[in-house]
């Protein structure tokens, strides 16, 4: 254990997943430089995310619906919210996934290097996001220039270019909002209608509780998802064998595949908690109040569960946190997983080989962002 970081391994410039695993089988609880105490093994990670009551989600001034709340008032928001994220509820909308996965990838060169993160993952995701909700096809460049300003602005670490893109992002959300709450009658038969006229506690939703969900739906979720298709093309582009595998493989083992992949390196990097009294973690006393991070993209990789960490989807699947665990666990990890393994396959049929660029290979994203920053590829 280490009280603070030294310098020479501060997280600042570094891949997170190679940080972290260095770190990890010496210091299992780290504090950074911002005072956060920093949970890195897959036991802590897990315990802490079970613990809701002494681990509160409640860490932001900000609302956050259903993320940054605790208890009662949790499983009530959360109740709404599951109601939109069952096999049920989404089973009309993977059709619509399928035509936008199968229309991106034949509009994509063959023989010409492109780029998986921004031109395969982050289009994919906003146009399969906007056919769930809703949303006019004509926002798709605003929201896309947004995910890049997001990410630029997580990058910096700068609060107020932060605070600058959060407000963007609700004139967004209020884009989509405000034309259905003046005239909800006349407004389109579409999710984000259905959550305009949906109720918690028999009262309407107000609008700033329909903003945090809707922003909780997409603002993060969109980088997320474009991310993990970097991740998941950047595998496959170096396994031939296991691309061929999947083309014939079940809608199930591709889920597994996608998860186990994920595991392995997880682009989904953190959550926060705040301790609500004094707790020990690891024989370590840390203080009520304290900021706490569970770091799922090394709870991941934790030797002590993974071994060698080798590639082995049923095996570790039991153990995989790249959803979360616990009462806070993702609710849209089956909206997530459909959209995934339909965009992988519609990619894997609309090209014989995925090949990395020569001379151009994938660059790793850096702290506090994890993943690829860009994947080049070539469609043969
Ligand atoms: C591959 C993409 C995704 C990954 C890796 C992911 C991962 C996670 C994780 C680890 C958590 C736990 C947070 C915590 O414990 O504090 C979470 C929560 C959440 N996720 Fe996802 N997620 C993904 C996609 C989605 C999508 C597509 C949606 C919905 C459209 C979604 C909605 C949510 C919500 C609402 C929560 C908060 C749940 C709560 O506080 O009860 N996620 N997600």
């Amino acid at each position: 254990m280490i009280d603070h970081m030294p310098e020479d391994v501060s997280p600042a410039g570094r891949d997170l997943r190679a940080y972290t695993d260095q770190l990890r089988p010496l210091h299992p609880v780290i504090r950074n430089n911002v005072g956060d105490w920093v949970l890195l093994r897959h036991a802590d990670v897990v315990a802490a995310a079970l613990d809701d009551e002494r681990f509160s989600s409640a860490v932001s001034r900000h609302l956050q619906i259903p993320n940054g709340l605790d208890g009662a008032d949790h499983t009530r928001f959360r109740a709404v919210i599951d109601r939109y994220m069952t096999q049920d509820a989404l089973a009309p909308f993977l059709q619509k996934f399928e035509d936008v996965a199968v229309q991106l990838m034949a509009s994509l060169p063959h023989g010409k290097p492109l780029e998986a993160v921004g031109g395969i993952g982050a289009v994919f995701a906003v146009r399969a996001q906007c056919a769930w909700l809703g949303w006019p096809a004509d926002l798709e460049p605003r929201l896309l220039g947004w995910m890049e300003a997001n990410h630029a602005a997580t990058r910096s670490g700068e609060d107020q270019r932060t605070a600058q893109v959060a407000a963007d992002f609700d004139s967004i959300i209020d884009s989509v909002l405000a034309p259905r709450l003046a005239d909800i009658d006349a407004a389109p038969d579409d999710v984000t209608t259905q959550l305009c006229r949906d109720t918690v506690d028999g009262r309407p939703l107000s609008r700033a509780e329909l903003t945090s969900i809707l922003r909780n739906w997409t603002g993060g979720d969109l980088g997320s998802m474009a991310l993990c298709v970097g991740v998941l093309v950047a595998h496959l582009a170096g396994d031939a064998k296991l691309a061929g595998h999947l083309r014939q493989a079940s809608d199930a083992e591709v889920d597994r595949v996608i998860d186990e992949i994920l595991r392995l390196d997880d682009p989904f990097i953190s959550n926060r908690r705040v301790t609500t009294c004094p707790v020990q973690i690891n024989g370590r006393e840390i203080p009520a109040g304290a900021r706490i991070k569970l770091i799922w993209t090394s709870a991941n990789r934790d030797e002590a569960v993974f071994g060698e960490n080798n590639f082995a989807p049923d095996t570790n699947a039991a153990a995989n946190l790249v959803y979360g665990i616990g009462r806070h666990v993702c609710p849209g990890r089956y909206l997530a997983t459909c959209q995934l393994r339909i965009a992988l396959r519609a990619l894997l049929a609309a090209a014989e080989r995925l090949e990395f660029v020569a001379g151009d290979p994938p660059e790793r994203e850096v702290s506090p962002v994890g993943g690829y920053r860009r994947v080049p590829i070539m469609l043969g």
